[in-house]
């Protein structure tokens, strides 16, 4: 015949001992097992109080085929100009000087962001110039969308002199993010999307390299064109002009971002005691 349940209740069963036994001692050590290993182990693991953290993202950029070129063609201070701004092109007089360039940026890996730029500069030169000194001013537009939305203009500046003239300078490098504060997780940050040169300006000033170097670098977030080794290839044959070849990558880059101190904590500290 089959058993059913007529009745039931709990039984609660105490253990009582006094302080100075061996069972007191084996509640203390499985209590402190309980607690301090775990607290061990996330402190050891990530640094208990995260403040900051970073993750990594591809951004999308795109050269904004603006370019200011300036060549010193003597030792003693001749030089030839150019650039993309017509008010700095009128500034220049006998000194301008109109190259050729070709462009070329690629999506080598095909997930639709674009990963190289190749430029091409060549500077037309008369028979008794030659080139000691190159400035060259690429902009660029970056943006980031995986946390926050960044969409800023940025330059790379190259800049390589020789006491030798040259007939070409050869640049491989990647066009990198430098972040002075952590950006913020998310929201959208366009403090920055205003052109490095102000090429509707008249004034000298506005173009000037000095000036358009510092009021970049007070910028929080900037790029710069890492370069190790740029090459100078000297022997240039008469009536060849100055080429400049550049490549730059854009490379994915590691974005630190803040946490919120407190909130990240009580996550970490209760994720440890689930498991
Ligand atoms: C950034 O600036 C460009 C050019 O000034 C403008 O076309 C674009 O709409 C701006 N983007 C944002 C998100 O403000
Ligand atoms: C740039 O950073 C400084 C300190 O790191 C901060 O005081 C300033 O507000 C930041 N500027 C912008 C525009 O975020």
């Amino acid at each position: 015949m089959p058993f059913y349940e007529v009745y039931f209740h709990p039984v609660l069963i105490r253990y009582k001992t006094t302080i100075c036994t061996k069972a007191t001692l084996f509640v203390c050590i499985v209590f402190c097992l309980t607690y301090i290993p775990p607290l061990l182990v996330a402190y050891r693991s990530q640094g208990f109080w995260v403040k900051r953290n970073t993750y990594e993202e591809q951004p999308v950029v795109r050269f904004q085929y603006q370019t200011l070129i300036i060549a010193a063609t003597s030792p003693s201070g001749d030089y030839v100009a150019w650039s993309t701004f017509p008010n700095f092109n009128n500034m220049q007089g006998t000194n301008l000087r109109i190259p050729f360039i070709s462009v070329r940026e690629e999506d080598q890996n095909q997930d639709g962001k674009l990963d190289l730029l190749k430029f091409q500069l060549d500077l037309p030169l008369t028979p008794d110039e030659q080139v000691y000194s190159i400035q060259l001013i690429l902009t660029f537009s970056y943006q980031l969308f995986r946390m926050s939305t960044v969409v800023m203009q940025t330059l790379a500046f190259v800049q390589h002199s020789s006491s030798v003239p040259g007939s070409q300078l050869f640049i491989s490098g990647d066009l990198q993010l430098q972040q002075r504060n952590p950006l913020p997780h998310r929201g959208l940050h366009t403090i920055y999307n205003v052109s490095v040169i102000d090429g509707a300006s008249p004034f000298a000033s506005a173009y000037d390299l000095a000036n358009v170097i510092r009021s970049y670098q007070n910028r929080n977030l900037t790029t710069v064109l890492f370069c190790p080794s740029p090459v100078w290839i000297v022997g240039r044959a008469a009536g060849s002009p100055f080429q400049i070849n550049a490549e730059i990558r854009y490379p994915m880059e590691v974005i630190r971002y803040p946490l919120v101190c407190l909130h990240a904590s009580v996550c970490e500290l209760s994720a440890t005691y689930l498991v």
